[in-house]
């Protein structure tokens, strides 16, 4: 008989197919196809390289088999097999010596991601993977407005997309892929890129089949290009939707904070829309903490000063504005010590931060300062809130 032994997997409905995971493995041990992304036993060594790269903790997956699921039947699956009661050695030495090997490289791995990530517990069931790379759906593009000044430094749009009769069921905080035309140096068809959805589920325009995206012209980059060099009418083909846990709860007393640079407030106007649409201000309330250059360099700076503070408190920080001294995000979050402090102590309270990977370290270091203060750790805490779904972070 086969000894038992830990396998490394891949969560195909938490996965958002990036592919960073399969680039980063120095073993070759991960590849896809166009349904899932998926680890060949034979060759993983557990370096964990993989584990800290990965935005969403799908490939923090670990089963104890006595024969290896193959790559095949990984292709196959549309969720992860549930442990199997592994009969025989149970406490086994060379078992629990591995298990406690692995949880010590977890927990390495894990320092700066945080660990797993756990969708809200009252979030609606996300679809996910419905439209993939080799049946991407084709939506046409309704529209393409420049969201910051034309004389600013950064230039970020606002795209709209219908999907006509296609199904695209998506929820708030969900990304879709775009697939850019052409191929890749090695004349292979190229990759999708995945952008948020800036638009919350019944639609950029309530009742219509579309949604919104909000993307940022990146030089040199090919798919940022060709997305904001879209016009009226236009055909794009899109996989997805992808991300099942970076979601807003149900719960209309829920209180939301919000944390993002740039790109990253696509996913907090989503939300901010599905609460104007649904709860309205009679909610836990939201807070937002948005950093850019200047208020040129701000997506949606226009339409966000029309919305009420009943419904969404804001801080919009600005790092560029000529003659005032440079502000981010997490130096406005430490300005505002009580009142995160208040939020950190309501177990109603969630957190998403998105944005600048960069970013990643100041707020840590702000909620530590704050915690602190608190007399909390705020490592325990945080592990705590994102156990309970209610801690997020999307950072690229
Ligand atoms: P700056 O680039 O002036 O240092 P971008 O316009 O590139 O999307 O960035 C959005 C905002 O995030 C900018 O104000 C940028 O400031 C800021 N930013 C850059 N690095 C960090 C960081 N490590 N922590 C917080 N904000 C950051």
């Amino acid at each position: 008989m086969n000894k038992p032994f830990k396998q490394h997997l891949i969560d195909p409905e938490v996965c958002i197919r990036c592919y960073t995971c399969e680039m980063t493995c120095p073993e070759q041990a991960i590849e896809h196809d166009d349904n899932n992304v998926v680890v060949n036993a034979d060759l993983c060594n557990f370096c964990m390289d993989c584990i800290p790269v990965c935005p969403t903790g799908s490939i923090d997956e670990w089963r104890v088999v006595k024969d290896a699921h193959s790559l095949e039947e990984q292709y196959s699956w549309d969720e992860l097999p549930p442990q199997e009661d592994i009969a025989g050695p149970a406490g086994d030495a060379d078992l629990d010596a591995l298990d406690e090997a692995m949880a010590a490289l977890l927990a390495d791995a894990h320092q700066g991601a945080g660990g797993k990530a756990k969708a809200p517990a009252t979030a609606a069931k996300p679809t996910i993977n419905l439209h993939n790379l080799g049946k991407p759906v084709e939506a046409v593009v309704q529209g393409n407005y420049r969201l910051t000044d034309s004389d600013g430094n950064v230039d970020v749009r606002h795209i709209i997309l219908d999907f006509q009769g296609h199904p695209m069921p998506v929820l708030e905080g969900q990304s879709v892929g775009i697939i850019p035309p052409g191929t890749d140096a090695e004349g292979k068809p190229r990759l999708p890129r995945l952008y948020s959805i800036s638009s919350p589920r019944d639609g950029e325009r309530s009742g219509y089949n579309n949604v919104s995206l909000t993307v940022k012209r990146e030089e040199h980059g090919v798919c940022s290009n060709f997305v904001c060099d879209l016009e009226k009418g236009d055909t794009v083909k899109i996989t997805g939707p992808f991300g099942a846990t970076f979601l807003l709860p149900d719960d209309p007393e829920a209180r939301i904070m919000m944390i993002c640079t740039g790109t990253g407030s696509a996913p907090m106007r989503a939300f901010t829309m599905r609460r104007q649409r649904t709860v309205g201000a009679k909610n836990g309330g939201m807070t937002m903490y948005f950093g850019a250059r200047s208020p040129k360099d701000l997506p949606y700076h226009g339409p966000l000063k029309k919305v009420p503070e009943s419904l969404l408190k804001q801080h919009l920080v600005f790092s560029r504005v000529e003659g005032e001294p440079k502000e981010y995000v997490q130096d406005r979050m430490l300005t505002d010590q009580p009142a995160i402090a208040d939020m950190l102590k309501d177990p109603k309270c969630y957190i998403y931060i998105c944005g600048l990977r960069g970013m990643e370290e100041g707020v840590n270091s702000a909620f530590s300062t704050i915690a602190s203060d608190m007399g909390t750790d705020w490592l325990s805490l945080r592990d705590t809130m994102r156990e309970e779904g209610r801690y997020h972070v999307e950072t690229y």
